[in-house]
């Protein structure tokens, strides 16, 4: 088929990189939110899922109104930096479709980079890198949310000359691990090369350029993986306690969709627990699920969202493990024997 045709669904991409990089604070600048200063320590030590739709996104661009966007929106995850944390990392590079790596422009590749570059090496997950922060660099003027390529023009000389060698530095650190890159504008093998998106989360240079690689870039390179299909494909990030819904389950629907009522299958520490949907919740578009906040009710959700389930039985679910839906007629042991294979 041409694709045209097609119904994507949104892609899902896991922000990665070292402590105190700024994806947090990436995101808050995206969502217009402030995450990052309501965490412990300015620390993220859980993971987390927003959805962004797309007109929230084509706000943030320069795109012209007749240009299309073939997703829905984005599911962007965003883990912790954090050493103690890599079995996060893991969980957010296993079910993502594309990844962001933020950079420290000030301080290069650092340790849980490097450890990020090789999950997705060895998962074969593609990547962007946000070069973030530049607006640390001596100098630099302010352009709130431009693009990039015009907050560049707007800088010193002095201050292009840093930003170029700086930029120089990670391309070199980037192919000691393994990977040829280059700045996203002079990319000219985007099939080989990576792309390096300068941004600032504090004010917003760059922020433009790094949504339309993600809703207009990705979607042309991975058109099939995007294409929606019924077949449920969830992952658990977390259980928590609410206090108006009892035991929750957030997940990641990645394909599928799932009602409310369903039956469905989960791994727990005491083995496989079939239970109902008691209640299909969402924050609001551009929340962040894992702050406490009011959810949206629905009866049915499709892929991919972030995705708080109400549930009983579910105190002590496996993070990171699958969630199956059990459909009338279906072999619930053949489910349950599922569930616990992945
Ligand atoms: P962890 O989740 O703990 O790994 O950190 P993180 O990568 O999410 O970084 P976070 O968003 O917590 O930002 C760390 C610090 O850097 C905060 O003090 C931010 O305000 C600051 N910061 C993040 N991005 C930028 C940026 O683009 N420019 C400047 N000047 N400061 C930034
Ligand atoms: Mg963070
Ligand atoms: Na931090």
């Amino acid at each position: 088929t041409n694709g045209t045709d097609r119904e994507l669904r949104a892609p899902i991409c896991c922000i990665l990189g070292h402590v105190d990089a700024g994806k947090t604070k990436l995101l808050d600048c995206i969502r217009r939110s402030n995450v990052q200063g309501g965490e412990a320590g300015g620390i993220t030590q859980q993971i987390g899922a927003t959805y962004l739709p797309v007109e929230n996104i084509r706000k943030r661009t320069s795109l012209k109104a007749e240009a299309t966007i073939k997703v829905p929106g984005l599911l962007v995850i965003d883990t912790p930096g954090h050493q103690s944390f890599s079995n996060m990392r893991l969980r957010g590079s296993s079910l993502c479709d594309i990844a962001v790596v933020a950079v420290d422009i000030t301080r290069g590749l650092e340790k849980q980079t490097i450890e990020s570059l090789d999950l997705l090496k060895h998962r074969n997950v593609r990547f962007i890198v946000a070069l973030n922060k530049v607006d640390r660099l001596y100098g630099w003027k302010t352009c709130p949310n431009a693009p990039i390529a015009k907050a560049l023009k707007n800088q010193s000389d002095d201050v292009q000359k840093e930003f170029k060698w700086r930029v120089t530095e990670v391309v070199t650190q980037l192919k000691g691990s393994g990977f040829n890159s280059a700045l996203y504008y002079e990319n000219k093998k985007v099939k080989e090369v990576v792309n390096i998106v300068p941004t600032s989360s504090v004010s917003g240079e760059g922020i433009p350029d790094l949504l339309l690689l993600l809703v207009r870039w990705v979607p042309e390179i991975m058109m099939e993986r995007l294409t929606y299909v019924n077949t449920v494909e969830c992952t658990v990030l977390e259980v928590n306690e609410d206090k108006d819904f009892g035991t929750t389950i957030d997940v990641v629907l990645i394909n599928g969709a799932l009602r409310r009522g369903d039956r469905i299958v989960v791994c727990t520490k005491q083995g496989p627990v079939t239970t109902n949907i008691r209640y299909l919740l969402t924050p609001y578009p551009m929340k962040e699920l894992k702050v406490k906040g009011v959810y949206k009710q629905h009866e049915e959700l499709k892929a991919a969202q972030g995705i708080k389930i109400a549930v009983r039985g579910l105190q002590h679910a496996i993070a990171g493990t699958a969630l199956i839906v059990v459909k009338p007629g279906n072999d619930l042991e053949r489910a349950e024997a599922a569930a616990v294979q992945e």
